[in-house]
């Protein structure tokens, strides 16, 4: 435990874990003033500028990688957010917070949902970054209700979770804007939140992703636009921003000093996240004639008898099981990769053996909400079950309307081994079929 003085007006950065208690005078912490015997914590890996508004003197417990440096001088990133925030009404918005990668979204969203309460709201937040989403599993997209101060999202409590099928935003832009959408109404709705802050995913600078965001604005009817820049990654977005909604578009400067966390370590972060919400685990028989997998809705399809199989293996090879949707058809055959064959009109798509292995997966309620995350381990064709791997802790089970498939494949160890790609081609190839999943 150490003790620290601040004088008024100076900075001082602690880098997490560590806890902090006021024990004189008042500090500014992520837009809310704390005072003797008020206390915060900073997360492991995350850094925290705290402001002294009059001398202070703070308690710190600081844990193994853990410290803290004041600062001299001003922090201009911490001046001007506040400055641009400050004139942000909160109350009957929705605000959309932009930028890449570590620029500080995370927390700039903290901020709001702080000024929010401090003002007496009730405020809905939705963290749209399905690769570090701070309030869900990697995979989803969630929302909260913020009823307290906050130093981090992770404090909050998800209320609703969408699955997405991957961390890769570029392969499921349209469904990930699609979730953030409902999960707006739901707070609207069911929760009559008085204003919802968006936190984003940090693929901006590319011309898809720039439409995406543009779309995303457009489609939340967001009433203030906070773009986050570091250099020139986010020139092409802002210019176009600011061409369509003018001075609703707020565009703050990143921290300097900023932690960046490398891309290892970020998967690091992800793959202890797999297991953190599938372990202890337990292994689970679920009936996917009853409760189908959503995106490849096997056995609702046509199956094919003996003749028409062995007519089918003369044409494409060894199939061990063939099922039809239109003119589209899957097949389970001795393929050491996914491939498309065109026989006559159909599109057979042929997956290898045991391609189901691994694959991360949601169960999912009747109103598409995630239950649990799982990791599919085999599909009996004779039975049609499944066995999904879940939590020990998930119960459940009555409510899984449906299986969804994601893009990920775990290993024992639910490290992620490999993205799968073809899981979106086949759901694309069967979307245009018109097939009726849901009974
Ligand atoms: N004013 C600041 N000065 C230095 N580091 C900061 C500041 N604000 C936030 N950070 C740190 O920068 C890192 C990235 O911030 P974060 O809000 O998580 O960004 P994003 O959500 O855009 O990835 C975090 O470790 C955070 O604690
Ligand atoms: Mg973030």
């Amino acid at each position: 435990m150490e003790i620290q003085t601040i004088k008024s007006g100076e900075f001082l950065s602690i880098d997490g874990p560590a806890n902090v208690r006021v024990i004189e005078g008042k500090i500014y912490v992520l837009g809310v003033e704390y005072g003797p015997g008020n206390s915060f914590t900073v997360m492991r890996g995350r850094r925290i500028i705290t402001k002294a508004l009059s001398d202070s003197k703070v308690e710190l417990i600081v844990g193994p990688d853990g410290g803290f440096e004041k600062i001299s001088g001003t922090d201009e990133v911490l001046d001007a957010w506040d400055k641009a925030l400050s004139s942000i009404s909160l109350n009957g918005s929705i605000i959309i917070v932009l930028g890449a990668m570590d620029v500080g979204k995370t927390t700039i969203t903290t901020i709001l949902a702080n000024k929010g309460i401090k003002e007496g709201l009730k405020v809905g937040i939705i963290d749209g970054d399905p690769g570090q989403n701070d309030i869900g599993p990697p995979t989803t997209v969630s929302s909260a209700i913020a009823e307290k101060f906050i130093t981090h999202l992770a404090q909050l409590r998800s209320l609703r979770t969408m699955f997405v099928k991957t961390t890769s935003i570029e392969h499921v832009w349209g469904y990930v804007l699609d979730s953030i959408l409902k999960l707006i109404e739901d707070l609207r709705n069911n929760y009559r939140v008085n204003t919802v802050i968006i936190n984003t995913d940090g693929w901006v600078s590319e011309p898809p992703a720039v439409s995406f965001k543009l779309e995303m604005v457009r489609r939340v009817g967001a009433d203030y636009i906070i773009v986050i820049r570091r250099e020139r990654e986010v020139e092409d977005l802002i210019s176009k921003l600011v061409n369509a909604y003018g001075n609703r578009v707020f565009v703050l400067p990143a921290p300097p000093n900023a932690k960046i966390r490398d891309r290892d370590d970020r998967k690091i972060r992800r793959e202890m996240g797999y297991s953190k919400y599938l372990m202890p685990s337990r292994d689970l028989s679920i009936s996917i004639v009853e409760k189908p997998i959503v995106n490849l809705p096997l056995f609702r399809g046509i199956r094919y008898d003996k003749y028409m199989l062995s007519l089918i293996r003369r044409n494409i090879g060894p199939i061990t099981y063939v099922e039809q949707w239109g003119n589209v058809a899957v097949a389970i055959g001795n393929v050491n990769e996914f491939q498309i064959r065109n026989l006559g009109n159909v599109s057979v798509a042929i997956l290898p053996m045991n391609w189901e292995k691994g694959l991360l997966v949601a169960l999912e309620d009747r109103d598409d909400y995630l239950l649990a995350l799982g990791m599919l381990r085999k599909i009996y064709y004779n039975t049609g079950k499944a066995i999904v791997t879940v939590s020990k802790s998930f119960n459940e089970e009555g409510k899984i309307d449906h299986i969804r498939l994601g893009m990920i494949r775990l290993n024992e160890n639910f490290e992620e081994v490999d993205k799968v790609l073809y899981v979106n081609k086949i759901e694309s190839m069967l979307s245009s079929q018109k097939i009726a999943i849901k009974s």
